[in-house]
């Protein structure tokens, strides 16, 4: 791993305004990322520009409509250089990712009859899961459920490779669980998958604030994720392969257009949410070009970017997991092993012998340390681990992180 010391976690913390919010004396560290990230200024600002500048319906012949266009173009384009993807048509954006995987699945579950098999996993949120168990039950397909190892909550790859059959028609796979951080070898899995002939679908939603997806080295047919989620609005990302984007057929209004992406973007878009969607990618564009070459192409600029967040957030999580693993009555769910923390993402939950998930979160808010607490509906990960309905506590770290907050939390725990 390469040393942490020259991310420039001052310049990344200086662009959020949140970060200087001040609980019981002390400033708020929020570990609460994976629930929802914070915002940089320049998100705040191209919300409140496009509302108070450029407010305006699609198609008028007057400015602001013609600048609503070219918002929603240049958004197209941001987001496709982030998903990997040449083709900024491939991008629909939408409420959030379960309402867009909802629309996705009925139009994809159209041509799914009896004898058809759907493949999900235990590890993933129901995002991902209950839109196609949903989606399954009405064509009368059958689905088959991926376990995941207890002892590191790894996906047991051996048991999704005997689910695969050339009955196969469909699988739904997280690239990075939602409460226990971790990063499934996607590429591998989609290249199986399409051996026998099924399409797999990607939830990037954890894993975007972390790591660069990659829709093209993936090879994946469909992939959705969440702005708020990597520094951006409430608001959904959904990519689909431009070819099964239009030979499917979505729930939509008669006068909408059949070119891509409107026959997927129903309704009026929230052009707010799009221009602040956009500047959160131009974000890390320019995280990537205080530590890379400033004339990097924007996706080479991305992947310097999120090279350097995985390294400091390696660093971070290290100290975590080191600090809890102390803590004797804390019991960590997940990967633990320091040689395989690029196969996590930096957030970690955990079970207190005496405490319940609810109460720590309590006391820990008290102190200005935002912790999640519960299942974050990856329920079939707590019910694996019998922890329904309580749960568990979830420190979700982000690369605006720092060491003293992870020592600040620590203390705390210590005390308890
Ligand atoms: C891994 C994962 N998938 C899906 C979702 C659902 O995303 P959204 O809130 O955009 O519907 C979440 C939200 O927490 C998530 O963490």
């Amino acid at each position: 791993m390469k040393s942490s010391t020259k991310f420039p976690v001052d310049w990344c913390r200086a662009q959020f305004p949140a970060l200087k919010r001040v609980v019981a004396g002390q400033p708020v560290a929020f570990f609460d990322g994976p629930g929802g990230s914070q915002v940089p200024q320049r998100v705040i600002d191209a919300v409140g520009h496009y509302l108070a500048h450029t407010n305006a319906n699609r198609g008028g012949q007057y400015a602001t409509a013609r600048e609503s266009d070219a918002l929603l173009e240049s958004a197209h384009a941001t987001m496709a250089e982030f998903l990997g993807t040449p083709n900024p048509e491939s991008i629909v954006f939408g409420a959030n990712m379960t309402t867009l995987t909802f629309a996705l699945s009925r139009a994809i579950s159209k041509s799914w009859k009896p004898g058809d098999e759907i493949i999900v996993t235990r590890l993933d949120h129901d995002g991902n899961v209950t839109p196609w168990v949903l989606a399954a039950r009405d064509a009368g397909a059958t689905v088959h459920y991926v376990d995941f190892h207890k002892s590191d909550c790894t996906l047991d790859l051996q048991d999704f490779s005997s689910k695969l059959s050339p009955r196969t028609r469909f699988v739904a796979i997280g690239c990075a669980s939602n409460i226990v951080g971790t990063v499934n070898p996607v590429g591998e899995m989609c290249r199986q998958a399409h051996a026998v002939g099924a399409q797999v679908f990607l939830d990037a939603v954890h894993y975007a604030p972390h790591s660069l997806p990659d829709v093209t080295g993936w090879d994946c047919d469909f992939l959705a994720c969440s702005a708020y989620k990597f520094f951006g609005p409430h608001i959904g990302v959904l990519w689909g392969r431009p070819a099964l984007l239009k030979s499917l057929t979505p729930y939509k209004l008669r006068p909408v257009t059949e070119s891509l992406p409107g026959r997927w973007m129903t309704g009026t878009q929230n052009f707010e949410g799009i221009a602040g969607a956009k500047a959160a990618v131009d974000y890390l564009d320019d995280l990537g070009r205080q530590i890379g070459p400033a004339t990097a192409s924007f996706r080479d600029s991305l992947r310097t970017a999120f090279s350097a967040i995985g390294d400091y957030e390696r660093h971070l999580v290290s100290a975590l997991l080191t600090g809890l693993e102390a803590i004797p009555q804390i019991k960590i769910l997940g990967l633990r092993d320091r040689n395989r923390l690029n196969e996590r993402t930096p957030t970690v939950s955990f079970t207190h012998e005496r405490l319940t998930a609810i109460e720590i979160a309590d006391r820990l808010g008290q102190l200005g340390l935002f912790v999640g607490h519960g299942n974050f509906y990856a329920l079939q990960v707590t019910e694996a681990f019998g922890l329904e309905p309580q749960g568990v506590v979830r420190v979700g770290l982000m690369h605006y992180n720092t060491h003293s907050e992870v020592d600040r939390i620590l203390v705390a725990l210590r005390s308890y």
